[in-house]
């Protein structure tokens, strides 16, 4: 190898390949996975789009729904316009596949509706047409992947409260910490049963991102007298504005870049063959807890 976009584009060779023969000995059932934060804009939307695609390029079917519905923006992020969103659903006048769109790498997309009142707040029979449309995608997807809005609202502490897995993000700001522990602590005094994991984002080094997940173990270790695992970490990256700025996926357009590169080690990870391995509720239990939290 003679330069490191070569060494760097051998290890996700290597890495797609081992993942995919740990995959294909694994279970079936769809994994379903919040991705929240304490803090707003710290990340979520990116992380959760590019991982989608990566678990796409191991050969996995990927569903991504956008249940920011305050500021919905997954489309965006892709360039994509799309003509319905989960608002549609949820008022009844479109099903589930009339809603979903098809992205790169035929990474499905569910896009949340801008402007949309809360979730949590929805009318009983609203609440209804989301559930049992929403409970029609059970098995048609490896992973579905939900991607929330930040903070302490009913909505997204329902998502996060229902999953089996969860993905807090967080940066190494000082404020971005307090929040994501302070996230933490609610979803814990909630009795949370779930996994959970970390990433951090927009660290200047691998370093600086074992020292936030350091202190937040810690802290949730001994005040809350739980873990969370470390599942890996992003690199602040100009690759990544820029994608946004061109409305694309940063993992597609920029794959060599180190935010690329870190994306790909969580998604192999997460792919790992123990995680796999662990029992699966699936869609409808998942969103009949979410509908328990909403009530
Ligand atoms: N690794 C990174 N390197 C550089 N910039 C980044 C990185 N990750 C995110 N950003 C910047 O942070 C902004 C916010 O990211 P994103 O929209 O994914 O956050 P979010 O947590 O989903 O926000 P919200 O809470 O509003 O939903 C991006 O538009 C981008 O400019
Ligand atoms: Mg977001």
């Amino acid at each position: 190898m003679n330069n490191q976009a070569d060494s760097l584009r051998l290890i996700v060779k290597q890495m797609k390949n081992s993942i995919q023969a740990q995959i294909n000995k694994a279970n079936k059932g769809t994994r379903v996975i919040t991705i929240s934060s304490g803090k707003g804009g710290v990340g979520k939307s990116n992380v959760s789009l590019n991982l989608a695609l990566a678990l796409t390029e191991f050969k996995q079917k990927v569903i991504l729904l956008d249940a920011d519905l305050g500021l919905a923006n997954l489309d965006v992020i892709l360039g994509l316009t799309p003509a319905y969103n989960l608002s549609h659903v949820i008022d009844g006048e479109k099903s589930i596949s009339e809603v979903i769109i098809e992205g790169p790498n035929g990474l499905y997309l569910i896009p949340g509706g801008s402007g949309m009142q809360e979730l949590a707040n929805l009318k009983e029979w609203q609440l209804e047409n989301f559930l049992t449309k929403l409970s029609k995608m059970e098995g048609k997807a490896d992973y579905l992947l939900i991607d929330t809005g930040a903070g302490l609202s009913k909505s997204v502490l329902s998502f996060a409260l229902a999953a089996d897995e969860l993905i807090v993000v967080t940066t190494h700001e000082p404020t971005a910490i307090t929040d994501a522990y302070g996230f933490i602590k609610s979803l814990y005094q909630q009795n949370y049963q779930g996994r959970m994991y970390l990433v951090v984002n927009r660290v200047p080094s691998p370093k600086e991102a074992a020292v936030v997940y350091n202190k937040l173990q810690i802290a949730v270790n001994r005040f809350l007298k739980h873990n969370i695992e470390f599942l890996g970490f992003v690199v602040e990256d100009t690759k990544v504005r820029q994608a946004i700025q061109e409305q694309q996926a940063f993992l597609l357009t920029y794959p060599q870049s180190m935010a690329a590169q870190n994306i790909y080690t969580i998604a192999a990870k997460l792919s790992d063959q123990e995680y796999q391995l662990e029992k699966k509720r699936g869609i409808n239990a998942f969103f009949s807890k979410v509908a328990q939290y909403f009530r």
